[in-house]
């Protein structure tokens, strides 16, 4: 469902940067691939040019055979919308709005009828814990919370394609055991294809698979297989193999 063929991307400034270098990546439908990599070896790069949000300097990206770079910027936006989902460190969720409200924003924009966008958020909601809290603003939530929000906005339109950025960056080890497990649900059950990027070799565990980067090549690639204590300590292994910064060694929860 997604194809990354010889992708390089050069940042143009003062001094031309390259940021990533002929990767290729193919990922299957319903597949959760981990991407892993020291700090600033390319792996924000590599999402955003998936997410549309910036485009390749050569190379192409397919999503469902349609490669969405060449379409006109209002296609662009509605295909974002539908097919792709966000979630980001950070949460990104809109402060003045409430829980349901930040749920159902996407569908607003595709100007949804109030009474349909009401159910499916009360729907998604339910499978993430999160009905208690509809009515409430994003101070007055938890981290986790937030997070969860994220994932339901994220997955209210059932996109094909979820796309997370450190999803558990800000989160305790609960918090993000509790985000990743709705994950792995959600990957199972509504068979979304799912990318995920993370410092933390316990989020990745509930990969499939995780492909590994360093100064923006390709570095190696492990398949999960049944077991996911031991595909934490492969992780673990290759991380040092791979060698990094101390914020990657920080970041590591057992
Ligand atoms: N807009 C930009 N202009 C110039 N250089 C950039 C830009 N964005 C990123 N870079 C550089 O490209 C490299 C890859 O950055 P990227 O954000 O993809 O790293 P990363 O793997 O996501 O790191 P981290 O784990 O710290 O988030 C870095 O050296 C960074 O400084
Ligand atoms: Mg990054």
């Amino acid at each position: 469902m997604l194809e990354v063929n010889q992708v390089s991307k050069i940042y143009e400034g003062k001094i031309a940067y390259k940021a990533l270098n002929n990767i290729n990546l193919s990922v299957e439908e319903g597949e959760f691939v981990g991407i892993m990599g020291p700090s600033g070896s390319g792996k924000t790069t590599l999402l955003n040019m998936i997410a549309t949000i910036d485009e390749p300097t050569t190379g192409e990206i397919l999503i469902n055979g349609k490669n969405p770079h060449q379409l006109k910027k209002e296609e662009l936006a509605k295909f974002r919308r539908r097919e792709l989902g966000f979630v980001f460190q950070d949460f990104n969720l809109l402060h003045t709005l409430t829980v349901e409200e930040n749920i159902v924003l996407p569908l607003t924009l595709d100007g949804k009828k109030v009474k349909e966008m009401k159910q499916k958020a009360q729907e998604i909601a339910g499978k993430l814990g999160i009905t208690s809290i509809m009515n409430k603003r994003t101070y007055e939530i938890s981290g986790g919370q937030a997070q969860r929000t994220a994932v339901a906005r994220a997955m209210i339109h059932v996109p094909k394609l979820l796309l997370a950025d450190e999803p558990t960056g800000n989160l305790d080890s609960k918090s993000s055991k509790d985000v990743m497990e709705m994950l792995e649900t959600i990957n199972k059950h509504e068979r979304t294809t799912m990318l995920l990027v993370t410092h933390d070799p316990q989020a990745a565990s509930y990969c499939n698979r995780v492909i590994f980067i360093r100064d923006g090549n390709f570095y190696s690639e492990i398949h999960r297989g049944d077991n996911r204590q031991a595909f934490f300590q492969r992780i673990i292994d290759t991380l040092s193999l791979l060698g990094g910064d101390g914020h990657d060694l920080s970041q590591i929860r057992v």
